[in-house]
């Protein structure tokens, strides 16, 4: 372990100080396109270069450092995760992948390792979508499933995708070409952003698979009328509508609570003021379930929840589908390899199905994907307190390794 927890400690020291880079002082907040997330690539970048990496920019803003292999048209294998983060972030969701990969790396260079095929390490740069409400730009660009619809989208300020790219040296038109053509696997390490790991125990796990979500931006049209006078059985009240839909949608989660999860983590009451009834209020809806059918048929019934809640106080409402994934599986081939090699570092070999999104789902749909998961506290993640043990980096150093050193020596 010693030598691993030594390598640990230098990616710890890297987490430090990518998170001290950041949009707003005293808090981690490094989001898609800003001032802080380009100083941030910029670090990533003179990381991977000094690592010895073939190192670029592609056209979303992803930091892509290639170890080439000399065999002829040789497929490609990419480790990666994001560097983008949500406001007051953790430090470890997302830069602990893409800086354990890069350590990976960093030994196969020392060791001058035959590469049968090419690897490269991307830093993802929008994975949280928040920027721009929607999520793993930089994987799909990379996957080839972008869509061009999405250059209009435009942030809090009015500004659109497509400026943002080109401020910041891309070429929207380009996209298309920073695609991977030949991929022959996908590996991301990533904490487990719940306590399943903490509770038992253990320092990693795999995953098998990545729940499907549903994001929805649903707005409540009332009236806005003086608080003073209207009496409260003539009101349209757009605020307490939204109350009744979260409430409602809460307790129709609760009884799934096996099977899905329903958040709404915005709340919006325009033009507010403490005197005036709420006219119009924009709020959103997050729903995950491992479950296709299960995600179907919640949604179609909290959309119900929703018409209801208007209809009893006689507010319009407006309903955005702003994004959907399905679930996703890990390969089963990759992924026992990933057990055998925890299985060879002398941990317990645990299962766990990931209720958050990873770069891997859009990269699912053009290659086999795995995904190792670290233990952190309490589980705890989108949050300051956010925070990952050194020993259980170096765990997972040490099982990623010999991860990809199996898929190397193509035991596949
Ligand atoms: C990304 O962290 C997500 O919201 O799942
Ligand atoms: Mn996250
Ligand atoms: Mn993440």
């Amino acid at each position: 372990m010693g030598k691993y927890l030594e390598r640990a400690e230098t990616v710890v020291k890297r987490i430090e100080e990518l998170s001290s880079i950041t949009e707003e002082q005293g808090c981690i907040t490094r989001t898609y396109g800003t001032k802080a997330f380009l100083e941030g690539r910029n670090k990533v970048y003179d990381w991977m270069v000094a690592a010895g990496l073939e190192t670029s920019f592609d056209n979303i803003g992803n930091v892509r450092g290639k170890l080439l292999s000399d065999t002829l048209n040789a497929k490609t294998f990419v480790i990666g995760s994001h560097i983008d983060t949500v406001v007051n972030a953790g430090k470890f969701d997302g830069p602990l992948g893409v800086l354990m990969g890069l350590d990976i790396l960093e030994q196969l260079i020392q060791s001058k390792a035959k590469l049968p095929f090419h690897i490269e390490l991307i830093a993802f740069s929008d994975e949280e979508g928040v920027r721009f409400h929607t999520t793993y730009l930089g994987s799909k660009v990379v996957a080839g499933s972008f869509e061009s619809i999405t250059l209009d989208r435009k942030d809090a300020n009015g500004i659109a995708l497509k400026e943002v790219i080109a401020e910041n040296g891309g070429d929207y038109l380009l996209l298309e070409k920073d695609k991977i053509e030949d991929w022959l696997g996908y590996f991301e390490i990533h904490i487990e952003q719940g306590p399943v790991l903490y509770e038992r125990n253990i320092p990693v796990a795999v995953v098998t698979a990545i729940a499907g979500q549903r994001r929805a931006e649903i707005t409540f049209i009332g009236v806005a009328g003086h608080a003073g006078t209207v009496p409260m059985d003539m009101r349209q009240d757009a605020l307490a509508t939204a109350a009744d839909f979260i409430i409602e949608t809460e307790k129709f989660a609760l009884l799934k609570k096996d099977k899905l999860v329903a958040t709404t983590g915005k709340l919006e009451v325009v033009q507010s003021a403490s005197n005036v009834i709420p006219g119009k209020v924009i709020c959103s809806l997050d729903l995950r379930s491992a479950d296709l059918e299960v995600l179907n048929i919640a949604y179609e019934k909290i959309k119900a929840i929703c018409d209801e809640a208007a209809e009893k106080r006689k507010v319009l409402v407006e309903w955005n589908l702003v994004q959907q994934t399905t679930p996703t599986l890990c390969d089963e081939k990759l992924t026992n390899q990933l057990k055998d090699s925890i299985g060879k570092s002398g941990y317990p070999i645990i299962e766990l199905v990931s209720g958050a999104g990873h770069d891997g789902v859009p990269i699912s749909a053009v290659s086999p994907i795995t995904m190792l998961f670290v233990r952190c506290f309490k589980g705890i993640s989108h949050n300051p307190l956010e925070n990952a043990e050194t020993v259980d980096i170096a765990a997972a150093i040490e099982v990623g390794e010999g991860f990809i050193n199996m898929v190397l020596s193509n035991k596949l």
